[in-house]
């Protein structure tokens, strides 16, 4: 769906289809050029990583595997305890794997900041992230993450995976959402 048809349910577009396109083009040139001798498994998170996930694993040029991961964060919007509970786990083996997390955005960076304990502590070789957006201003801990497409503001966003109450996932691009939309 375009951008226009919800034209009346955003304030502003934060990152255009166009840039995001561009952005994905640029982070596959350098996982390439990363993980071209070591190979990589790519982890994605449900719900949210779906679109990353699949334009950037097919801009990549080398072969790279998927795996997916579902989480759920406890207390996530008004506590966040940092606690995550696994819905689906991974199918994968990691003992000696590149794994390469592929997030949409980090937020508070709870649920990526235990993710990447469990899977070292699952025997993987390397844990890396790649994630599209970051909200500087809303982070609760410090999460190194090594590609990043763009920092936005703190503002509800959605788009390109971001949902509100699971619509607007499939919009090309990130938009700030209007808050009569969800007040
Ligand atoms: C979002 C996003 C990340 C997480 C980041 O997922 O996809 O996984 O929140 O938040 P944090 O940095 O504050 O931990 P969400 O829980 O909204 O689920 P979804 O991907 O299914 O929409």
């Amino acid at each position: 769906m375009d951008l226009d048809k919800v034209a009346g349910d955003i304030t502003k577009v934060l990152v255009t289809p166009e840039q995001i396109q561009s952005k994905i083009k640029e982070l596959a040139a350098q996982l390439d050029a990363h993980y071209a001798d070591k190979g990589v498994l790519l982890v994605g998170v449900l719900k949210g990583a779906v679109m990353v996930m699949a334009d950037l694993s097919r801009a990549m040029q080398i072969p790279v595997q998927m795996d997916w991961m579902a989480v759920s964060s406890y207390g996530h919007g008004t506590q966040s305890s940092g606690v995550v509970r696994i819905l689906k786990d991974l199918d994968a083996d990691l003992i000696g794997r590149h794994v390469l997390i592929v997030e949409d955005i980090i937020d508070s960076g709870l649920t990526l900041s235990w993710l990447i304990s469990n899977l070292e502590a699952r025997g993987a070789a390397s844990v890396e992230i790649v994630a599209l957006l970051r909200k500087p201003e809303a982070a609760k801990v410090d999460v190194n993450v090594r590609w990043i497409g763009f920092d936005i503001p703190n503002e509800f966003v959605v788009g390109y995976g971001l949902d509100y109450a699971e619509n607007y996932r499939t919009l090309p691009g990130v938009a700030v959402l209007d808050p009569k939309t969800y007040s």
